[in-house]
């Protein structure tokens, strides 16, 4: 039995309990932190373990085999490396941290120490990924258009900037990631933010929308904008379009996606998605529309291959570990340098 331990008991701590709590043929929780004890007994009554307040008290007297990170995104740095100290394999929530600096050093003591990782990128685990992989391997992208609009996070810690990121680093983080996972790796980005209209929320210090327009090393160019500023009801798309001369892919994340221009033949699906076909309505649609629609929780395949990969000593299972996150980082914080200095800014991988 894997024995496996989660700091932070808050908001994304519970989506990841209600997953491991399906695991339990292979798995078990031998405990759980936060700092607000009440809701580390929350925890506690849910799984049985014990609470714990002090994660490295929680380390000594549960030896988990791996550990679930689930903090926010200015609490990254001391907890991991006690837990690579330690040899705990671990699965962290994006953003890895804050500073590049912090999140190059984590990497390299990962890869000295030789452990696990995973990230929270559950949307590389969707059931509308290999069907989008189909499409790209049979059409040249010429550009890719993303667009994400919504509403201001309900926690607290989200609306500064200072310890949360701001609205690309944090949230929007997900989209840039599978840009960069499809399309390849951006060399440069622009970024023009803008502020003012959001002056309802209290200590709210951050963008309201921001527009970035990405050089790719392959030679291609795209760009994703992105906004909080949208009331309930307000928001709109979450939408990535994968363009090529003869069709596109339209992929709204771990929703649907939408493939036009391709006859449906051309096109399988796999068992954990429906294919319909759209009337495709669109001047350059040949065929109509191939629309896969995603049916289950991306999260539970995540989780579930991070452990089977610690199982397995095998870390090449999971589809985005730390070093992966590392290089999505680079990207979003070269977009908020970009926003601060009015210029491009060339990313820094390395
Ligand atoms: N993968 C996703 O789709 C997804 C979705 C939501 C949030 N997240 C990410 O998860 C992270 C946390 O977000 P949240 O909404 O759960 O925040 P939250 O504020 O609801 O919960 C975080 C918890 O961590 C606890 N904590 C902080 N430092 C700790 C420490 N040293 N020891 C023990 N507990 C500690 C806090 O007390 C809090 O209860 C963020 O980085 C966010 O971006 C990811």
């Amino acid at each position: 039995m894997l024995k496996i331990a989660i700091i932070g008991c808050g908001g994304i701590g519970t989506y990841h309990l209600g997953h491991l709590l399906q695991f339990t043929d292979f798995s078990k929780i031998v405990g759980v932190c936060d700092l607000i004890s009440e809701r580390a007994e929350n925890f506690s009554a849910k799984t049985g373990a014990p609470a714990y307040t002090d994660y490295k008290v929680m380390y000594d007297e549960t030896k988990p085999d791996c550990v679930f990170i689930c903090v926010p995104p200015y609490c990254h740095g001391e907890i991991e490396y006690e837990t690579i100290r330690r040899g705990i394999h671990f699965f962290v929530e994006k953003p890895v941290a804050l500073d590049l600096d912090l999140a190059k050093d984590i990497r390299e003591k990962v890869e000295k120490a030789g452990l696990v990782t995973a990230v929270g990128f559950q949307c590389r685990y969707s059931a509308l990924v290999d069907p989008l992989n189909e499409f790209i391997a049979s059409h040249p992208l010429c550009y890719v258009d993303c667009v994400r609009v919504g509403g201001v996070p309900g926690v607290d810690w989200w609306r500064n900037k200072n310890i949360s990121g701001g609205q690309i680093v944090e949230q929007t983080i997900h989209n840039f990631d599978l840009v960069r996972w499809h399309f390849g790796d951006p060399e440069a980005v622009f970024t023009y933010g803008a502020r003012g209209y959001v002056n309802d929320v209290p200590n709210y210090n951050t963008d309201d929308v921001s527009v970035t327009a990405i050089r790719f090393k392959n030679g291609g160019i795209g760009q994703i904008s992105t906004g909080c500023y949208a009331k309930s009801g307000e928001a709109f798309d979450g939408k990535i379009t994968f363009s090529a001369r003869d069709s596109r892919a339209e992929l709204y994340i771990l929703g649907k996606l939408s493939i036009f221009g391709v006859k449906p033949q051309e096109v399988t699906a796999s068992e954990e998605t429906e294919v319909i076909k759209g009337d495709g309505n669109l001047a350059r649609s040949e065929g109509g529309a191939l629309i896969y629609t995603e049916k289950g929780d991306a999260g539970v395949p995540c989780d579930r291959t991070f452990l089977k990969a610690v199982e397995a000593g095998d870390r090449h299972m999971v589809r985005a570990d730390y070093n992966e996150a590392v290089k999505t980082l680079a990207f979003v914080l070269a977009c908020n340098k970009s926003m601060a200095t009015g210029k491009e800014v060339v990313i820094d991988y390395d």
